[in-house]
C-alpha cells in the first residue's frame, strides 16, 4: 500500500507554460526527489485570476499542509490566498506577490532591484545617458510588472536625459507586444533603448526592430537570463539582447523554505534571490558554467536510474528468496 504522505503541498501556478515556469517546476521536483514524504499537487490557472482563485479554494478543500502560490494578478488572487492563510495554512508566495501582507514567506527575485538595475545599466550602455526609451511591460496587475516598472522609473530619475516616450503592454508574451511596439517605434523612430520586462518580449522587440530596420540601432535589455536555445543567455550571446537581468525561477529555494516551515525550523519571511546583469562581458563564462551544471544534472539522473534498477533487482531477489524459504 502507498504510504500516506507526511506533507501535502499545493502549488497554484498562474501558468505552467513557457520555459521559465518549466525551470521553476524542474527546480521544485529536483528538491522534492530528496523528500518522498511530500506530496505535491500543482494547478495551472492559464493566466486567469478567477480560475486561480477557484483552484486555490479547491486545493485548500482537499486538505493542505502548505500552499505555494505564484499569483497571476496581485489584487484579484488575494482573497483566496488570505482565506487559506486565515485557516492556518502556511502560505509561500513564489516569484509574484498578492496585494496583502498576510503570507508566511516570499521566495523570489527583487523586482524593484531588477527595474533599477535595468535603468542604471541602460544609461551606461548608451554611453551618455541621453535618448528616448520604450518600456515593454508584463501583465498590468502582476506584482512583477508593477515592481519592475517602479524600479525602472526610480532608476531613471537620476538620468533626466533618458525619456520614456512609450509604454507598451506585452502581457509577458512575445506575440502580444508586436503590434503595439510597431506603432510605438513608428511614432518614435529615434528610440535608443528598450527595456522589456522579460527576455521573450525582448526577443519580440528585436524582431520588430528588424522589421523596421532599426536592429542594431536600438539597445535592448530583457529579464530572466534563462539557459537554452532562444533564451536569455543565448540571446545575449547572439547579440540580440544587449543584456538580460537574471531573474531566477527559484523552485529549489521555494521547496527548501517550504520544508523549513513544515518542519518548524527557523526560516526568513523574505527570501530574495540575487540578480546579476548578463552581458557580453560574462555571457561566455555563464554559458560554460550552466553547460557544466546541465551535464552534472544529467549524471545525477543516470545514477538515480541505476539506483532504481538495483533496488528493483534487490526487491525481486528478495521475493525469490522468500519463496524458497517458505516452500
Ligand atoms: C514567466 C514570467 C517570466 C517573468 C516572470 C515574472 O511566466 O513571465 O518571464 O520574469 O514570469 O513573474
Amino acid at each position: 500500500p502507498a504510504k500516506t504522505p507526511a506533507y501535502r503541498i499545493g502549488f497554484s501556478q498562474c501558468s505552467t507554460s513557457g520555459p521559465w515556469r518549466e525551470a521553476m517546476l524542474n527546480g521544485i521536483n529536483r528538491e522534492l526527489s530528496f523528500h518522498p514524504e511530500v506530496q505535491l499537487r500543482t494547478t495551472d490557472a492559464h493566466d486567469n485570476s478567477d480560475l486561480q482563485q477557484q483552484q486555490i479554494r479547491k486545493l485548500v478543500q482537499g486538505g493542505l499542509d502548505l500552499l505555494i502560490v505564484s499569483p497571476y494578478e496581485a489584487g484579484p488572487v488575494t482573497p483566496a490566498v488570505e482565506e487559506a492563510y486565515a485557516q492556518g495554512i502556511p502560505v509561500l508566495l513564489l516569484d509574484r506577490r498578492t496585494a496583502s501582507q498576510r503570507y508566511t514567506a516570499y521566495v523570489g527575485g527583487d523586482n524593484l532591484e531588477v527595474g533599477q538595475t535595468a535603468a542604471r545599466y541602460g544609461a551606461r550602455l548608451l554611453g551618455r545617458p541621453q535618448g528616448e526609451v520604450v518600456e515593454i511591460l508584463g501583465t498590468p496587475g502582476s506584482s512583477a510588472t508593477s515592481e519592475r516598472h517602479q524600479g525602472f522609473a526610480e532608476g531613471l530619475k537620476v538620468f533626466p536625459g533618458l525619456r520614456v516616450v512609450a509604454q507598451v503592454n506585452g502581457n509577458w508574451q512575445e506575440k502580444t507586444l508586436k503590434p503595439a511596439l510597431l506603432a510605438a517605434l513608428r511614432a518614435h523612430p529615434n528610440v535608443a533603448l528598450i527595456f522589456a520586462h522579460n527576455d521573450a518580449m525582448g526577443r519580440g522587440a528585436y524582431e520588430v526592430c528588424q522589421q523596421l530596420r532599426l536592429a542594431g540601432k536600438v539597445r535592448i535589455i530583457g529579464v530572466d537570463g534563462l539557459v537554452g536555445k532562444g533564451e536569455g543567455i543565448d540571446l545575449v550571446q547572439r547579440g540580440i539582447l544587449d543584456a538580460s537581468i537574471l531573474y531566477s525561477p527559484g523552485g529549489e529555494d521555494a521547496m527548501r523554505t517550504a520544508l523549513k516551515i513544515l518542519n518548524k525550523q527557523p526560516y526568513d519571511k523574505e527570501n530574495t534571490l540575487g540578480t546579476i546583469v548578463i552581458d557580453s562581458t560574462n555571457v561566455l563564462t555563464l554559458q560554460q558554467q550552466t553547460d557544466k551544471m546541465a551535464s552534472q544534472q544529467h549524471d545525477i539522473e543516470r545514477q538515480q536510474g541505476l539506483l532504481q534498477r538495483l533496488r528493483a533487482t534487490y526487491a525481486s531477489q528478495q521475493t525469490i528468496l522468500y519463496g524458497l524459504l517458505t516452500t
